[in-house]
């Protein structure tokens, strides 16, 4: 999950070319152009006074030449009345406004949020929604604030979004693996969750082919709701505690296979591993094996929650660095450095800044090749199981600039529940939201974000950099790696795989780098020779052209050495 400030307001995709619109019945006062002219506050309205008009109604919206488009969008009236919310929909394309073609139906809730549509891209000038009911039946209107569509490629300049994946169960944790897989899971069940139930429901999707497969994994007893996250050195998947709060089950991508790891000494999951004294403890992937650090409490981070300590320890953002430290970054606003060598030790590290306990903050980066962040999803205020107030639109911040651009919406709300990932390819995987029973914000799916890197300037598809070659598929720290690409190359960086659930994103990690030497189109690197630094683990190697393009990163191994 991930809080964004409000930034919600009247930006949203804008028509791509002066736009018109034809509608079939209008109030004077609500005319149809009220509904394409980017102001929230007017909107189109069909007739009422002196009669009715009745359903169904329709508009067309002409973009004025044939443009490629994945998705539409409709936003209600804003004004706090819903009389004309659009029920039941059928959305319909043309080249010529005389043969269309049903591109998606379905039926848009009953409030004033934004309502986003995808399907498959498909070039067109006209594009047709027809409203068949009012959404809460209360009489034969139909109303819009703004209607607009979603450019598919990158014409935007600002990237573009695949259609929607969908998926077994609702993804609330993920992996990428090493392989360019991404590992999903729920609970014991698809769409909620509750208590240990011994099994767990997982999917991999499979960006080659675009197919999911799905497993009930039991042989490790684990119910991995809630847990805690993490790679180990050789690229598996370490998950720890959650609704079985004692047990440590392993992904093994090479094998595909889950096994058990030993019990945690301290059971950890609030919410059925008891309460409080989750001090520390350390796994040793090697052997196998916990070992308690008692000079590692968990005092010093707790937050002030009002629900006390039952979710004062929640998911801590922990990152590893230098010395076997492990940097403590919240969701408490004090932060900690925690020592891993002998028993363990503690410091504080400062408050961060005026932020305050942030459980429903964000320690989920998504950093991009280059070094921009993605940030996506969330809410304007987190309420757990609400799609209220939901941001679609996406924010890339540049860290040399310390500016933020919106990028364009992506379809499903993306709030409590959810995650967003880097893949090998440079895409962005987003997924999740809800696992709440029979609730009505549980999202089955997934999707895809392009960004404006993947495109030149007319939005067709840029040619990407290949590297060929790597010198090797692991390197130790402070030693020398080359690759080999198919055409001149001009910067670099490697990003270490991530997982991510509840806010939490504890391998993701980027390090620019510079060629130590370079021989033609082979460059030669030194990694940096920490493994606080570089962590030891498996990366992505991207490396990108002059115009930004990065190609599809290789998969390699750090070592300690
Ligand atoms: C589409 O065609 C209809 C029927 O001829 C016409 O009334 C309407 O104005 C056209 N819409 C647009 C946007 O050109
Ligand atoms: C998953 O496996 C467990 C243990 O074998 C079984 O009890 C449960 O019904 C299975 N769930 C599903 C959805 O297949």
């Amino acid at each position: 999950m991930f809080l964004c400030t409000a930034i919600y307001g009247t930006s949203f995709i804008s028509l791509v070319l002066a736009a018109t619109i034809s509608v079939d019945s209008s109030q004077s006062g609500n005319e149809g152009s009220k509904g394409i002219d980017g102001n929230t506050a007017t909107f189109w309205h069909t007739r009422y006074t002196p009669t009715v008009a009745a359903l169904p109604h329709s508009a067309i919206i002409d973009l004025g030449v044939s443009t490629a488009i994945n998705g539409f969008a409709y936003r209600p009236r804003q004004d706090g009345n819903s009389n004309g919310n659009i029920g039941q929909y059928q959305i319909s394309l043309s080249p010529n406004n005389i043969t269309w073609s049903t591109v998606a139906t379905g039926t848009f809730s009953d409030d004033a949020s934004l309502k986003t549509v995808s399907f498959t891209s498909t070039s067109t000038r006209y594009i047709r929604i027809v409203a068949l009911t009012e959404a809460g039946n209360r009489g034969q209107w139909s109303s819009a604030s703004e209607l607009s569509v979603t450019p598919t490629n990158g014409g935007t300049g600002k990237g573009s979004w695949s259609s929607i994946i969908n998926l077994p169960l609702t993804p609330a944790a993920a992996f990428v693996m090493p392989n360019g897989k991404i590992l999903t899971f729920s609970s014991f069940a698809k769409d909620t969750f509750g208590g240990p139930h011994g099994y767990t429901l997982t999917a991999i999707y499979n960006p080659a082919d675009s197919t999911v497969s799905q497993l009930n994994v039991s042989n490790t007893g684990h119910d991995m709701f809630c847990p805690g996250m993490s790679f180990d050195p050789n690229g598996r998947a370490i998950i720890t505690g959650g609704d079985d709060a004692a047990k440590t089950s392993i992904y093994d991508y090479a094998t595909n296979t889950w096994s058990s790891g030993s019990n945690m000494k301290i059971s950890r999951g609030s919410w059925s591993g008891g309460n409080g004294g989750k001090n520390g403890e350390i796994y040793n992937s090697a052997s196998n094996s916990w070992t308690l650090l008692g000079g590692c409490p968990v005092l010093p981070m707790l937050t002030a929650d009002v629900g006390g300590i039952f979710r004062q320890d929640n998911h801590a953002w922990l990152f590893g660095w230098k010395n076997g430290y492990v940097f403590q970054g919240g969701p408490s606003k004090a932060m900690n450095w925690y020592g891993t060598t002998g028993g363990g030790s503690q410091i504080g590290a400062g408050l961060r800044a005026s932020d305050p306990d942030s459980m429903d903050g964000n320690a989920v980066i998504v950093v991009l090749p280059n070094g921009k962040v993605m940030i996506t999803g969330g809410q304007t205020f987190a309420v757990p199981f609400s799609d209220n107030t939901a941001i679609l639109i996406p924010e890339l911040w540049d860290p040399a600039t310390l500016a933020s651009i919106v990028l364009p919406a992506h379809a499903v709300a993306r709030t409590y529940h959810s995650f967003a990932l880097l893949m090998l390819d440079g895409r962005v995987f987003t997924g999740g939201g809800g696992l709440c029973g029979g609730c009505s914000t549980n999202h089955p799916n997934a999707e895809i974000y392009s960004p404006s890197y993947l495109f030149n300037a007319d939005g067709t598809t840029a040619t990407r950099p290949v590297i060929s070659s790597i010198s090797a598929s692991s390197v130790g720290v402070g030693n020398t790696i080359s690759i080999t690409t198919s055409s001149a190359v001009t910067s670099f960086s490697i990003v270490r795989f991530g997982s991510a659930t509840h806010t939490v994103n504890t391998d993701q990690r980027r390090i620019s780098l510079s060629p130590i030497n370079t021989v033609g189109t082979t460059y030669t690197f030194s990694i940096p020779d920490d493994s606080g630094v570089a962590l030891p683990g498996f990366w992505m190697f991207f490396a990108s052209n002059s115009a930004g393009v990065p190609s599809v990163a290789k998969a390699f191994q750090i070592t300690v050495s």
